[in-house]
């Protein structure tokens, strides 16, 4: 069985998609760490909740990036993951941390990219008034939501949507994207 590890900085509702998706079956694979940077995010007593083993680290407490890193490519490899699946992880991926997963890291993002990459998506495309947004999972590299992409869905931006139910369109189509399109990439053993 496929052993991943969920990377969340925030609320988690993603975590719960792809945690749903092992439990029902859908997903062949088991979520064996979360790993978050915010000791106080929701997504953390969430994991305690469903008994998922979590790294949460404070990068203030660490010299640089390049040292928190390191930390969790031990614990990686100790738990030997096979995936890394960012939801919510809000920072760069560096070298340290790239280079041993390189083409096993992967990212959720609320916008049909290219368009609109980096932070508050869906705010960006709410401002430049799109008639479609959507969703994008990627490989992850060095750049802001620059890798090669795997799949994507869009989302049709209703006139008179607010941007609180174009957020909710997109994160409902998102619960169902992650957990489907992990699960064809570990089907598929790339
Ligand atoms: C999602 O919208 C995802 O696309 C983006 O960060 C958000 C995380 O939300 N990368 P959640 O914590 O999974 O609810």
């Amino acid at each position: 069985m496929n052993k991943l590890a969920v990377f969340a900085s925030g609320a988690g509702s993603n975590y719960d998609a792809i945690i749903e998706a092992t439990k029902n079956g859908t997903l062949e694979a088991e979520i064996a760490l979360l790993v978050c940077d915010k000791p106080n995010a929701k997504v953390v007593e969430k994991a305690k909740q469903n008994g998922t083993p979590a790294f949460v680290f404070d990068p203030k407490q660490y010299r640089n990036k390049q040292m928190f890193e390191a930390k969790i490519v031990e614990v990686l490899q100790t738990e030997k993951i096979d995936w890394i699946i960012l939801a919510g992880y809000m920072r760069l991926i560096g070298d340290t941390l790239l280079r041993p997963f390189e083409g096993k890291i992967i990212n959720i993002h609320p916008s049909l990219l290219p368009a609109f990459p980096g932070l508050d998506a869906i705010g960006q495309a709410f401002d430049a008034a799109v008639k479609v947004s959507g969703v994008t999972v990627h490989y992850v590299d060095s750049g802001m939501d620059t890798g090669k992409i795997i799949a994507q869905q869009a989302v049709d931006v209703e006139d008179g949507m607010t941007r609180e139910e174009l957020q909710k369109a997109i994160q409902q189509v998102e619960h169902q994207l992650y957990p489907a399109t992990i699960q064809k990439l570990i089907t598929r053993g790339e």
